[in-house]
């Protein structure tokens, strides 16, 4: 089979490799990963599904950035189980089996005199740079603001910072920036006088669910990526079903952002739970 520069094995197969990995926090890591027909294609709110090797299951992952010249695209992955896990335990060097993408719809951006905020909580804190970057390009005002429990687990802060105007650090302890959470973060904003007109937030559903319920009496514009469980990632198999809006969408096709005003998320916890017996089995079975 003709391979092109090492990133054709075959007709069809691709390589993946892992060019880059960095810990930003305990079980947290930043990859660079060689992608070149992705990163062509890929937009902001995009994202891909990885399977480490052929025996794995297959994992959603946010972009945080990438390349298309150099042909790479960029993850952060947190060990939340068995797939998760097995992904950081590889190193530079090591191949992907599959990475499909992009998936989902590009981020919902658009000219605005008042400013833009976006929100990050955990890998969530990656998932919004991009979307920052297009405000940014567009002239718009754009603040960034990032939570954690402290301020070891605080994640891309610096790159936050170089694509925005300000950014703002909560931490549960108080450790660095404001202590409590991102909300408290937004309300010092409102009560600064800040016209926000529109905020994208991403991070653990309960994160958005609050985002969501202090902007809504303030008719503030808000975008949450819904981490709906996801199998295809194509609007094939259903599993991402949520409801927004009292209709039912598909995260992997419709979203993953949708305006969160709408999302019930009742039903989204209830249905991340569905699985937590499998995923508990899968995560002993590798840990033996
Ligand atoms: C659109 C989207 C983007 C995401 N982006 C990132 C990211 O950039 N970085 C990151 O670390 N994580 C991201 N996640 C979450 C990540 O996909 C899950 O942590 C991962 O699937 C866990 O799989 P596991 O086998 O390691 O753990 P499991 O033990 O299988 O599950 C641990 C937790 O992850 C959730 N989960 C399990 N399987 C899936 C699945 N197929 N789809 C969605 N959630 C699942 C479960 O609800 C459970 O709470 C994203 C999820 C979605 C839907
Ligand atoms: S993951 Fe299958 S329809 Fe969305």
């Amino acid at each position: 089979m003709e391979d092109a520069g090492g990133i054709l094995t075959s007709k069809y197969k691709q390589s993946f490799k892992i060019m880059e990995k960095r810990e930003l926090c305990p079980d947290t890591f930043f990859y660079a990963i060689e992608a070149p027909f992705i990163a062509k294609k890929l937009e902001a709110g995009q994202f891909v599904i990885v399977r480490p090797n052929d025996n794995g299951e297959r994992i959603p992952l946010s972009i945080c950035g990438w390349d298309s010249d150099k042909g790479i695209i960029n993850v952060i992955i947190m060990s939340a189980g068995r797939t998760s896990g097995e992904i950081n335990a590889m190193n530079v060097g090591d191949c992907l089996a599959d990475v499909v993408g992009p998936l989902g719809e590009r981020s919902h951006v658009e000219k605005t005199d008042g400013t833009a905020v976006v929100i990050g909580g955990g890998y969530g804190t990656g998932a919004v740079l991009p979307t920052a970057l297009d405000h940014k390009k567009l002239g718009n005002k754009i603040v960034g603001i990032v939570g954690a429990r402290s301020e070891n687990l605080l994640l891309m802060v610096d790159e936050l910072k170089a694509a925005c105007d300000d950014v703002l650090l909560t931490t549960n302890d108080g450790s660095i920036g404001i202590e409590g959470f991102v909300t408290h973060a937004l309300q010092k904003l409102i009560d600064d006088g800040v016209k926000v007109t529109s905020v994208l937030a991403v991070g653990p559903v309960p994160m958005m669910m609050a985002v969501c319920k202090m902007t809504e009496p303030l008719s503030i514009k808000t975008w949450v990526s819904l981490n709906a469980i996801m199998v295809d990632g194509t609007g094939m198999c259903g599993a991402c079903r949520v409801s927004v809006g009292g209709e039912t969408k598909f995260a992997c096709f419709h979203g993953p952002d949708f305006d969160g005003h709408k999302v019930n998320f009742d039903e989204l916890i209830k249905r991340q739970k569905m699985f937590v017996e499998k995923e508990k089995e899968a995560l002993e079975a590798v840990s033996k």
